[in-house]
C-alpha cells in the first residue's frame, strides 16, 4: 500500500482520534487477570491491540466485541490463564511483547511469543534480563524474538535500575512483580508513560511511586473497573501537526489523553511557537484528558530540551517534521531509542526528509534538522507506521506531489487515518497496490 499526497491546506475543524494504543493494551491484559468483567469503551481496534486481544482469548479468555470500540474483557483473576495451543502472534507490536513477557513470566504454563519481521529485530534483552533476575526463564535468538516463556517458575521481588528510560521494560516488570513473592520495585533514569501503574491502581491494587522509584507487592488481586480510553495523543499529534503546517485552520480534538507523562510533544511545539491549547481538562478512569485547540502557526527552530525525549517519545516523526517546517535550525538529542522503534527513526526520517528536500544532519543519538520547503517526490516508510504519517502530513505541504510507500502498517495505531485526514482538507489517496 502507499499513499498519494497533493498539496493541500486544512481547514477548521472539530475531530476525534481513535483510542490511546497504550492504555488498550492495558486494559486487555490486565483485565483479563482481573476478578470479574472490565467494560472498555473507546478501545483501539488497531492491529497491534488486535494481536494482543487475540492473544488473550487464545489463553481462554473471553472477550465480547459490544460495539466497533468497546468491549467487555471477562476476566478469570491471577491465576486464570490457560495454556494456549499455539505460539501467540503480536505482529508489529513491542508493547505487547514486553508486557506480555512480564506477564506471561508469572504463569504455570509455557508460551512461545512470535512477531513480524519489524518486531523480530527488536532488542528483547531489555526485558528478558530483570525477568531473568526474577528467576523466570525465557529464551530468544540472541535477544531477539521468538521469546520462549517457561513457566511454573517461581518469581521473586528485585529491586531493578532500568538502564533505558522504557514503559514497556517497567511495566514488564511490574506485571511479572504482580506474581512474585515480595516487594518489586523498578527504578527509572527518567519518568515515562504511567499507565500501568494508574490501572493497576484503579484495579484496587496498591501500587507506590516515589520520585523514579515504583514499588509493587506480589499476590495482590486485581478487581474489574470500567475504563474509558482516551483518545490517543500519539495519533491526535499527526492532526496537530497538520493544523499547524496550514495557512490559516483551526482544530479542536476533543477528548485526547494528556497524561504528563505523554506530553513532551505539546511541550515541545509550544518551544517551538505553536498555538496548542489544553482546554476542559478532566479526569477520564484515572487519566488526564482534554480537547486540544491547536491554530496555524509559524514555527521556530532551536535545542529541543533532551529532558523531555521520554515524554515524547513516539513523536519525534512528527517534530522532525515541524523542525523541517520551522524557520532556522532544530537540532536533537538524546534519542538514540529512535533507532530501535518500529523502525530506525532517526534513519528513516531524515532519508524521508532529504527526499523532500530538507537538510538533515544525523549522528548516533540526535539530528540536526534545517528549516526549508518541502518539495514533492518519493519517500519510504520502511514499514513504519509513524514514519508514513509524519511524512505523509508533511507532504500536504509541499510543493509538489509526494508518494510515500509502504504503507500498510498504518492500521497497527491509527485506523481510518487517510479518511480522517481527508475530511480535513489534506489531499490524500490511499492505494492498495
Ligand atoms: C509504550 C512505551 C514506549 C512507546 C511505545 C508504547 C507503552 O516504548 O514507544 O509505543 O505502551 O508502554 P518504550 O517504553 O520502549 O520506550
Amino acid at each position: 500500500m502507499h499513499f498519494t499526497v497533493n498539496p493541500s491546506n486544512v481547514h477548521d475543524a472539530a475531530v476525534t482520534v481513535p483510542g490511546d494504543k497504550s492504555i488498550s493494551h492495558r486494559a486487555l491484559m490486565l483485565g483479563s487477570i482481573a476478578n470479574g468483567s472490565t467494560d472498555v469503551s473507546g478501545f483501539l481496534a488497531g492491529e497491534d491491540c488486535l494481536a494482543t486481544l487475540s492473544a488473550m482469548r487464545a489463553m481462554g479468555i473471553q472477550i465480547e466485541q459490544a460495539g466497533p470500540t468497546d468491549i467487555v474483557v471477562h476476566g478469570r483473576g491471577l491465576h486464570g490463564l490457560d495454556r494456549p495451543e499455539r505460539a501467540l502472534d503480536l505482529g508489529n507490536s513491542g508493547t505487547a511483547m514486553r508486557l506480555m513477557a512480564g506477564l506471561l513470566s508469572g504463569q504455570a504454563f509455557d508460551t512461545q511469543l512470535i512477531g513480524d519481521e519489524s518486531l523480530s529485530s527488536r532488542p528483547m534483552g531489555r526485558v528478558i534480563t530483570p525477568l531473568l533476575a526474577m528467576g523466570a526463564d525465557i529464551g530468544s535468538e540472541a535477544g531477539r524474538p521468538p521469546l520462549k516463556v517457561r513457566g511454573n517458575r517461581t518469581l521473586t521481588a528485585i529491586e531493578y535500575e532500568l538502564p533505558v528510560a522504557s514503559a514497556q521494560v517497567k511495566s514488564a516488570v511490574l506485571l511479572a512483580g504482580m506474581y512474585a513473592e515480595g516487594v518489586t520495585s523498578v527504578v527509572e533514569p527518567a519518568t515515562t508513560r504511567d499507565h500501568t501503574e494508574r490501572m493497576l491502581r484503579a484495579m484496587g491494587a496498591e501500587v507506590e511511586t516515589s520520585g523514579h522509584r515504583i514499588s509493587v507487592q506480589g499476590g495482590q488481586a486485581l478487581e474489574s473497573c470500567s475504563i474509558q480510553v482516551p483518545g490517543d495523543l500519539s495519533s491526535a499529534a499527526f492532526v496537530i501537526l497538520a493544523a499547524l503546517l496550514s495557512d490559516n485552520a483551526e482544530i479542536v480534538i476533543e477528548s485526547v489523553g494528556v497524561n504528563p507523562t505523554r506530553t513532551g510533544v505539546i511541550d515541545i511545539l509550544q518551544a517551538m511557537g505553536a498555538d496548542i491549547r489544553l482546554e476542559n481538562p478532566r479526569l477520564l478512569s484515572q487519566e488526564p484528558v482534554a480537547d486540544i485547540r491547536v491554530r496555524s502557526s509559524a514555527m521556530r527552530g532551536g535545542v529541543v530540551d533532551p529532558g523531555l525525549v521520554s515524554l515524547a517519545i513516539d513523536e519525534f516523526p512528527v517534530l522532525f517534521v515541524a523542525a523541517a517546517a520551522a524557520r532556522g535550525t532544530t537540532r536533537f538529542s538524546g534519542i538514540g531509542e529512535l533507532r530501535v522503534k518500529e523502525s530506525d527513526r532517526i534513519a528513516a526520517m531524515s532519508a524521508g526528509l532529504r527526499a523532500l528536500g530538507i537538510e538533515v544532519d544525523e549522528s548516533a543519538d540526535g539530528a540536526v534538522v534545517y528549516g526549508g520547503k518541502f518539495t514533492g517526490g518519493d519517500v519510504e516508510s520502511f514499514g513504519d507506521h509513524r514514519i508514513a504519517m509524519s511524512l505523509a502530513v508533511a507532504a500536504g505541504s509541499s510543493r509538489g506531489p509526494v508518494v510515500v510507500r509502504d504503507t500498510a502498517t498504518v492500521e497497527t495505531s491509527f485506523p481510518g487515518f487517510a479518511a480522517l485526514m481527508a475530511s480535513l482538507g489534506l489531499n490524500i489517496e490511499s492505494n492498495t497496490a
